[in-house]
């Protein structure tokens, strides 16, 4: 069976009280429920992560591998500084959609720089929680003609 990884980082657990004016009202909780059960509908696994640690999360990046079919990453504010996270997406060469609820390109210049965009087969920004939703098809579709 397929199975995605998604991935969020610094600060995402405060979803739904953190700037809801930039991110929204909905919480971590219900984004991965919802990812959940459209797993459950497309007949897939989708498991969930979320940590303030980088460490952390590179850690569940190299247990991606054989694990998982592609990531689902979230990076947080780690996006704009971790050569670090670039390094594991690289490393392990498990496909990896980078994800950002806010549209970061129209945000403060240095949220316009991404590691994690080197490392990526994409990007998906400014959707808000759909945004996971969005990532879900386009790595299904990915995985399935590798474009
Ligand atoms: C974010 C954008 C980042 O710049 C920020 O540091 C976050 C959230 C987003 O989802 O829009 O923590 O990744």
């Amino acid at each position: 069976m397929t199975s995605l990884l998604i991935i969020n980082g610094p600060n995402l657990n405060l979803l739904g009280q953190r700037q809801p004016e930039v991110y929204g009202k909905t919480t971590l909780a219900e984004i991965e429920a919802t990812c959940t059960a459209r797993g459950k509908e497309l007949g897939i696994n989708i498991s969930s992560f979320q940590s303030n640690h980088e460490g952390a999360l590179i850690d569940v990046i190299h247990g991606a591998v054989g694990t998982h079919d592609g990531i689902v990453l979230n990076a947080g504010a780690y996006t704009h500084t971790s050569v670090a996270l670039m390094d594991a997406i690289i490393s392990t060469q498990v496909p990896t959609i980078e994800l950002h609820l806010s549209n970061i390109h129209a945000r403060e210049d240095f949220r316009q720089v991404s590691y994690i965009s080197k490392a990526a087969i994409g990007q998906i920004c400014g959707f808000g929680p759909k945004g996971y939703l969005l990532s879900i098809d386009a790595m299904l579709g990915y995985l399935a003609s590798g474009t």
